[in-house]
């Protein structure tokens, strides 16, 4: 397929490796003599013709920091058929050819629309939440690296008081961030769902305290239940201090691991290989850890 414009955009939250891909898919654009246009600002920026073509003085020092340099949205109005036929009327004025969104879940949805409107789309999984059906998407592994690192901080300081702490995960309604750093952080204690049974919890962390002296981490999925409420409730059954904390965009931002960006990078090479070969309509993303494409249905998962 003859190929001169592509565009690209980040959507939903950021995720760290957004920037690698983007240099992947520049690069490979570099090399094929294509034009890569970003979009700024999500799906916003389609329906509003936030068009700009990408240059490396624009990726310079920045492809290894963690958010997006094309900015990021979640587009309510993207929702309506209206802003759709906008944006699509956008891409046809910029004489783009393709359009490459990395994104999650919202993005992944939105790509089926655009596909199912005629659009030339591939999508790449870049959320922290691991909640596509891919074995990572891009940002999980930072992500998890971030979290264990507060946490062994935190727990350096409760431990030497024999503290205990629960700690609320970012996910959505996905429990992988939460098992990934369960296992990471050697403990046994996660809450995944709002109904769970507090009785064998708290005698656990009771008898780990009394017997071994172990001061507990409990990793919360967020809104499974409300963390400072449980630290409380465990604090008055279990006779000893708990303190919660809501780790926030610490888990989301910061520098990308080295395997996020080798995984982003690829990746975005990867798609305009593949639109080079007349593929498009799908997602690419890694299972076990080779790059390969699945249908946008088959990776939605929640
Ligand atoms: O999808 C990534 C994520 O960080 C989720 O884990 C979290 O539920 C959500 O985004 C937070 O969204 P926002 O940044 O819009 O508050």
């Amino acid at each position: 397929m003859k190929i001169k414009n592509i565009a690209v955009l980040t959507s939903g939250g950021d995720a760290p490796g957004m920037n690698s891909a983007i240099f992947g898919i520049f690069s490979a654009c570099q090399d094929n003599a294509i034009n890569l246009y970003g979009v700024y600002s999500g799906f916003d920026g389609l329906i509003d013709n936030k068009f700009k073509l990408i240059t490396f003085d624009m990726l310079d020092g920045r492809i290894n920091r963690g958010g997006s340099i094309l900015k990021s949205a979640r587009s309510k109005r993207f929702k309506k058929p209206s802003y759709i036929k906008q944006a699509i009327n956008n891409l046809k004025a910029n004489k783009i050819d393709a359009l490459i969104i990395i994104g999650g879940d919202g993005s992944t949805r939105a790509a089926i629309e655009l596909r199912d409107s005629g659009v030339k789309v591939i999508s790449l999984p870049g959320t922290i939440d691991n909640d596509l059906n891919f074995t990572y998407t891009i940002g999980f592994d930072t992500a998890t690296n971030n979290i264990v690192n507060a946490v062994d901080n935190i727990m350096d300081s409760l431990s030497t008081f024999g503290y205990g702490t629960v700690i609320k995960i970012m996910g959505r309604k996905c429990p992988d961030l939460v098992k990934s750093c369960a296992k990471a952080l050697h403990t046994k204690y996660t809450i995944t769902k709002r109904e769970f049974d507090i009785a064998p919890l708290i005698k656990s962390l009771k008898k780990n305290h009394d017997e071994y002296h172990l001061p507990p981490v409990i990793l919360v999925l967020e809104d499974c239940v409300d963390c400072n409420e449980l630290a409380k409730i465990l604090e008055e059954k279990c006779k000893f201090p708990f303190r919660a904390h809501i780790l926030g965009y610490v888990q989301r931002g910061g520098s990308p691991s080295a395997f996020d960006r080798k995984y982003a990078f690829s990746a975005g090479e990867y798609a305009v290989d593949v639109l080079l070969q007349g593929k498009h309509g799908f997602a690419v993303g890694m299972v076990d850890d080779l790059l390969t494409s699945k249908s946008f249905e088959d990776i939605i998962k929640f």
